[in-house]
């Protein structure tokens, strides 16, 4: 998103007006005289296939080995994998090392697993000590009947505004079987500096480094932060999680080539973006291709078929709104290369729903004049998201629309709820849910006013009036959002964090939603 420090924010307000038994104890940078923890980053699942899944660790082999520094030595790391929590027998493991070119991150692709099952793994570092106990499942037979399906969707996870409840109310459903994955949908981490994009009450913690990250290392300090959080490390034990990135990860409003938050004396866009690209690689639990693509899919038995796209590597830049008036839209989000995979994706998969992870949302939020006066066209408010490269959203709307079965948009970046009916030519084809912000700032949160207040309840009024296919907007909340699939329909439930500048915060359902294919929300 658009949520750059000041300037961006105002824009958007003028413009729109462990329970869990696998959790990890709270870590914290170390000093030189404490005891010397091998594993302080936790575990993590990832990118399961119906006979694989990445596992993932870091090693901290020496006190200074901290991320980013370079330091430490090259290590071997054993794995294990077994179907019980106890490790007791072991069924697929084996060594691997790495080092400080990695910046000791660890990835493992075990294979040889069995279709839809539940796995344990750990890590044991030279010295015999072990990681924490992660959970995985692996997915089922592309063939395999499935009734349902419920993936916790989340983004938008700011440091200094707010603690990570969220996370925690993840990993405690994953461990209660109430969730089958995570589908991340980015702004994993933010790459601001120190004291830039606080919350209402300002910065609940403080993030390092303290300047902006641009290089490799600085990326890799930011990440290392993150991981020391016990709800975030929680919910990556309990469950595989499947991520795509957005902008925050490199830089605010980022595209091919340039971003809004990068400066003439910040480098060159290239080297951030490549350095951002292989910290994000090295941290995140996904399945590296030659091309280091991220843009890749997964079946959920006949269920479904999950497309994740990278809208940040390939776009055009967001047109401003006098290019827009003049264009109406024509840049390009996904690229031609990477929208004729997705065509290939939705059209020769054979599950029952088609679901696109976008990281921006792909339902228009547009000013029509309604009710004040009436506009000769509808007015897109924000150009960075899919409103602004609006003929490629046709296009894949009409691709949609010839599959002759239902689409479910997954989607972040506004920090806030949405949940909207997607049409082409006047016929439903599909649904979109929109999670809010896993901590970072809202409406309220950028006004300094408490939540619900006339400005954000104005504003909802405002939108639902002038956006028809948009069931529920929320403009205040916190939290992430499950996604109920069953072969007819799709149940949205937001979930909400009370307070984020308490990371004991309750968090619980606040909202549903039911989508039913030829019939809309209930
Ligand atoms: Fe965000």
């Amino acid at each position: 998103m658009t949520d750059s420090p000041a300037i961006t924010r105002r824009q958007f307000l003028q413009s729109t007006a462990a329970a869990i038994v696998l959790t990890v104890p709270a870590t914290t940078p170390m000093t030189a005289s404490e005891a010397h923890s091998w594993f302080q980053h936790g575990v993590a699942s990832g990118d399961p296939t119906t006979h694989s899944v990445i596992l993932w660790t870091r090693v901290t082999p020496s006190v200074d080995a901290v991320p980013g520094s370079g330091r430490g030595e090259s290590v071997t790391v054993i794995w294990e994998v077994a179907r019980e929590a106890s490790i007791s027998t072991v069924i697929a493991g084996g060594t691997v090392v790495t080092g400080p070119e990695y910046d000791h991150t660890v990835h493992i692709d075990a294979s040889g697993l069995e279709p839809a099952t539940r796995y344990f793994y750990r890590f044991t570092a030279p010295t015999g000590e072990h990681s924490p106990v992660g959970a995985t499942t692996t997915l089922m037979r592309d063939d395999a009947p499935l009734a349902s399906l419920n993936l916790a969707v989340a983004s938008c996870a700011n440091w200094e505004s707010g603690h990570f409840a969220a996370y925690g109310d993840i990993a405690r459903r994953a461990a209660a079987h109430r969730l089958d994955l995570v589908v991340f949908l980015g702004d994993y981490i933010y790459e601001y500096a120190r004291g830039e994009f606080t919350g209402k009450q300002g910065a609940v913690r403080q993030v390092e480094p303290a300047g902006e990250t641009i290089t490799l290392d600085q990326y890799r300090v930011r990440y290392g932060l993150y991981r020391t959080d016990p709800h975030l490390q929680a919910a990556h034990a309990a469950l595989p999680w499947v991520v795509m990135w957005d902008d925050h990860e490199s830089a605010n409003d980022s595209w091919r080539e340039g971003a809004q938050n990068h400066g003439p004396g910040e480098g060159g866009w290239h080297a951030r973006q490549q350095a951002a690209l292989q910290a994000y690689l090295e941290w995140m639990p996904v399945r590296t291709t030659a091309a280091s693509l991220l843009y890749r899919s997964f079946r959920f038995g006949e269920l479904a078929q999950l497309s994740m796209v990278d809208l940040r590597s390939f776009r055009d830049a967001p047109p401003s709104h006098a290019q827009w008036l003049v264009d109406g839209g024509s840049a390009n989000m996904l690229g031609s290369e990477q929208f004729s995979w997705l065509k290939t994706q939705v059209e020769n998969s054979p599950a029952r729903w088609n679901i696109i992870g976008s990281s921006v949302m792909f339902s228009p939020m547009q000013i029509t004049g309604h009710p004040q006066f009436r506009l000769p066209a509808p007015l897109p408010t924000n150009l960075d998201q899919w409103d602004g490269y609006s003929h490629e959203r046709d296009h894949l709307l009409s691709v949609l629309a010839g599959t002759g079965k239902p689409t479910l948009f997954l989607a972040g970046d506004i920090h806030s709820e949405w949940g909207s009916t997607v049409s082409a030519d006047g016929r439903q084809v599909g649904a979109e849910l929109v999670c809010s912000s896993i901590s970072s700032p809202n409406v309220d949160d950028f006004a300094q006013l408490p939540e619900n207040n006339h400005l954000s309840l104005g504003t909802e009024a405002f939108l639902r009036d002038n956006c028809p296919h948009v069931r529920h907007v929320d403009l205040d909340a916190h939290g992430y959002a499950i996604a109920s699939l069953s072969p007819a329909s799709v149940r949205f439930t937001w979930v909400r964090v009370e307070d984020v500048t308490r990371a004991d915060s309750p968090v619980g359902d606040r909202v549903g939603l039911e989508w039913v294919y030829e019939h809309g929300f209930l």
